[in-house]
């Protein structure tokens, strides 16, 4: 029970890491937030974190909007609501050859991926002062120097190199108050991939299988705990040895 009386808000809640991380923080005894546009798949994370005993709460919204990450700021604040952890987790993954791209996709992943993070860092960084708090950011081994990962990954990659940067330097505006680390998985069994052929994996992760979600969760609730009081700014693979090929 690492995480009792803690509140916890994880965007990109409604599915795969999200919500196994959100179970997986409720399970340890946090009240979770769950932050997504699907209002049926967040009320059902809800109703998953209320079996457990915990305080659950679906909040609809588009992260990649200034307005409506706003709105469920002041929501929260007017109901006196201050969070310990901010998992920034929602993502979308798309890629295009530089002929192929498509630049509302591009578009799309940026704003998603990349003016998420800023937006909800800006929203909650004063409450996350007060809390002494931490925010875990989900970027990707896609947005590691040393990985180059596939010919078509421009924006994808290109927007998780940005979390990454972006995380580093909030880590290190907001020491001692705030720690901010980075998780980078690997391949994660969840609906981010449309081709659900995963044998295209074969071969190329060193553990010999793709992760599931809740392996994303451990490592994400990890530095969320005391466990981890001294780490700030850290980058760290979770991809079954993937990166080092
Ligand atoms: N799966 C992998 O192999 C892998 C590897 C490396 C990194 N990641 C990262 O892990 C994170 C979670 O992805 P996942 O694998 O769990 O995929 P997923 O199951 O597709 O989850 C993505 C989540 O993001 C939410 N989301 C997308 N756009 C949003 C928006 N504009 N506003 C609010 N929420 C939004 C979706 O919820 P709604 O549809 O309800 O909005 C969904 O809950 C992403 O950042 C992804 O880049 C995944």
């Amino acid at each position: 029970m690492r995480f009792e009386g803690k509140k916890v808000l994880i965007t990109g809640a409604t599915s795969g890491i999200g919500r196994a991380t959100s179970i997986a923080f409720a399970k340890e005894g946090a009240d979770v937030y769950v932050v997504g546009r699907n209002q049926n798949r967040g009320n059902k994370v809800v109703a998953d974190i209320k079996e457990l005993g915990r305080n659950g709460m679906f909040l609809q919204c588009d992260v990649s909007s200034p307005e409506e990450v706003e709105k469920i700021y002041e929501m929260m604040s007017n109901e006196g609501i201050i969070i310990d952890v901010l998992v920034n987790n929602a993502g979308v993954f798309i890629t295009q050859s530089l002929d192929d791209m498509v630049f509302d996709d591009w578009s799309t992943t940026f704003s998603t991926n990349v003016n998420s993070v800023m937006l909800m860092t800006k929203a909650f960084i004063n409450d996350l002062k007060k809390s002494r708090g931490c925010i875990i950011n989900n970027a990707s081994i896609s947005g590691l120097d040393i990985f180059t990962s596939g010919t078509k990954n421009y924006m994808y990659g290109a927007s998780k190199s940005a979390v990454v940067k972006f995380s580093k330097l909030c880590a290190l505006n907001y020491a001692p108050d705030v720690r901010v680390n980075v998780v980078c998985p690997g391949i994660v069994d969840t609906e981010l991939f449309t081709n659900r052929d995963f044998s295209r994996f074969d071969g190329v992760i060193p553990m010999g299988y793709i992760s599931k979600p809740e392996q994303i969760a451990k490592l994400i609730m990890f530095l969320a705990s005391e466990d981890a009081d001294y780490i700030t700014g850290a980058v760290i693979p979770v991809d079954g040895g993937m990166s080092l090929k």
